[in-house]
């Protein structure tokens, strides 16, 4: 099967969706067919400049010039999804386009029922609350520890979902997150464990955590730890193209993949993008290449790199894995003294052009990625001492937006019941005391605020102050 060779001659990768897009553009035909800009004529000069005719040319669609299909999969598009399997170590993956939110939504679809009872973490993804809704499962939360000091959520206890195992006979499988977005890692092992004894199946959000599988200094991927599916975000940190994200059934999996795949045809747009799909092809090609190996390395000595330089400033601390949980060492979530976080970011992009992944109430996070150079860093490093150096307390700035939601909900109505209830839309100042509607939930990360059913209270305002109204169940 690997016969050709891509741009690594020594450890000869194959990325069969990569080699058919080459072929057909190498070849091209007359079109007749979608896309209707064909090749880029059709559409605003400008914008085709900008991206490129190549890209423009190669924007295409299955089902044309022996590109194979995506949903069920052929030719090309169902090698590459098997290479991918066997390099994350799955029975079967799945290629995904929008997201790893299509990959929650399929498996709450295809694998729960209406009033089938799910365990899940609070602090889950929203797109795991959409499915929830969808399906009708209802959800038994986890709450992981918090770290208010940080503002963050920690991991997920064993303990805790054994007693929710022990307290419900009836749960149909438990669905965790991990990593975190700012990286802290559960014990996913002893989870499986607790699960396998009970005989519920586990799956595992792993969004943030598709490079784990690629080197030994990373934590162990879930799909190793005894998951039955993992969900990886290949474009958040894998190196391919927006919205392209995988689903993997693990090797020894009870779970029906027919299921998924049946949720994941329903779900799916029916005119996949072959770039997207070309992108995860390359990003796991690239991942098992010398390259890609050398590249991941790089970033994991980035990160320890400014981590040692963060050690050496007095007013920045960063989250360790010594906060009696481990971490993911590409993820470095930073807090200054005297600065919130969404302050400290701003400093960070007006000041010195530096953008980070996201800011919170008490830090931000930074990541070293697999395309980043150490002169990135060294610039990093560099801004981080002046500021570190300089006193910002004198400006300290006073939010009045809250971001990272760290609140204990009060529930009073079921999820899906309460989104399908009757509503209305008062002015926010009015929410206290009523049952929220809709998901509130701020991105990045995607973690709800507020989940139709809940009771609002004073503490959720700091969190809508961009909101001048707000759904509510009709009383
Ligand atoms: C834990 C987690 N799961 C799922 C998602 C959804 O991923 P995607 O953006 O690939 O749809 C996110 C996005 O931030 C996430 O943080």
């Amino acid at each position: 099967m690997q016969s050709k060779t891509m741009n690594n001659k020594k450890t000869n990768i194959h990325a069969p969706i990569v080699e058919a897009l080459k072929k057909a553009y190498d070849n091209p035909t007359y079109q007749f067919h979608i896309p209707g800009h064909t090749k880029g004529l059709g559409t605003l000069s400008d914008f085709r400049n900008l991206i490129g005719k190549k890209a423009m040319c190669l924007d295409t669609t299955d089902e044309f010039d022996n590109l194979g299909t995506l949903t069920p999969a052929t030719g090309p598009i169902k090698e590459a999804q098997e290479l991918a399997a066997k390099a994350f170590g799955a029975k079967r993956t799945f290629f995904l386009l929008n997201g790893s939110t299509i990959g929650n939504l399929a498996i709450a679809m295809g694998l729960t029922k209406k009033g089938q009872k799910v365990i899940v973490n609070r602090n889950c993804h929203r797109s795991i609350l959409t499915g929830l809704i969808i399906s009708g499962a209802e959800p038994l939360w986890i709450l992981p520890e918090k770290f208010s000091q940080w503002g963050l959520w920690g991991n997920i206890k064993a303990e805790d979902v054994e007693k929710l195992l022990n307290e419900n006979d009836d749960v149909s499988m438990v669905w965790i997150t991990n990593p975190t977005y700012e990286g802290v890692v559960s014990d996913v092992k002893a989870i499986s464990e607790i699960c396998k004894k009970h005989n519920v199946p586990l799956i595992v959000d792993e969004a943030h955590g598709c490079l784990w599988n690629f080197n030994s200094k990373l934590p162990e991927t879930s799909l190793k730890l005894g998951a039955d599916i993992v969900v990886h975000s290949l474009h958040k940190t894998g190196g391919s193209m927006s919205q392209s994200s995988m689903l993997h059934i693990a090797e020894d999996s009870k779970i029906n993949a027919d299921d998924v795949e049946r949720a994941l045809m329903l779900l799916h747009t029916t005119s996949p993008s072959l770039l997207l799909l070309a992108s995860l092809d390359a990003s796991r090609a690239n991942l098992q290449s010398d390259k890609g190996q050398r590249q991941l390395d790089r970033a994991i000595k980035n990160a320890k790199y400014l981590r040692s330089e963060i050690d050496k400033m007095e007013h920045i601390h960063q989250l360790k894995s010594d906060f009696g949980f481990k971490t993911d060492v590409t993820k470095i979530f930073i807090k200054a003294d005297g600065l919130s976080g969404k302050r400290l970011e701003s400093i960070l992009e007006i000041d010195f052009g530096i953008e980070v992944e996201s800011a919170s109430d008490e830090g931000l996070l930074l990541l070293s990625n697999i395309g980043n150079k150490r002169s990135d860093f060294e610039y990093l490093a560099e801004c981080l001492h002046k500021i570190d150096e300089h006193n910002y307390q004198d400006i300290y700035y006073l939010e009045n937006k809250k971001h990272m939601p760290m609140l204990t909900p009060i529930i009073k109505k079921n999820l899906r019941e309460a989104y399908f209830s009757e509503k209305e839309i008062i002015p926010k100042e009015q929410a206290v005391g009523r049952l929220s509607g809709e998901v509130v939930a701020e991105c990045p990360p995607g973690i709800s605020i507020l989940l139709p059913g809940e009771l609002i209270t004073p503490e959720h305002l700091p969190y809508l102050t961009d909101y001048e109204t707000i759904e509510v169940l009709k009383n």
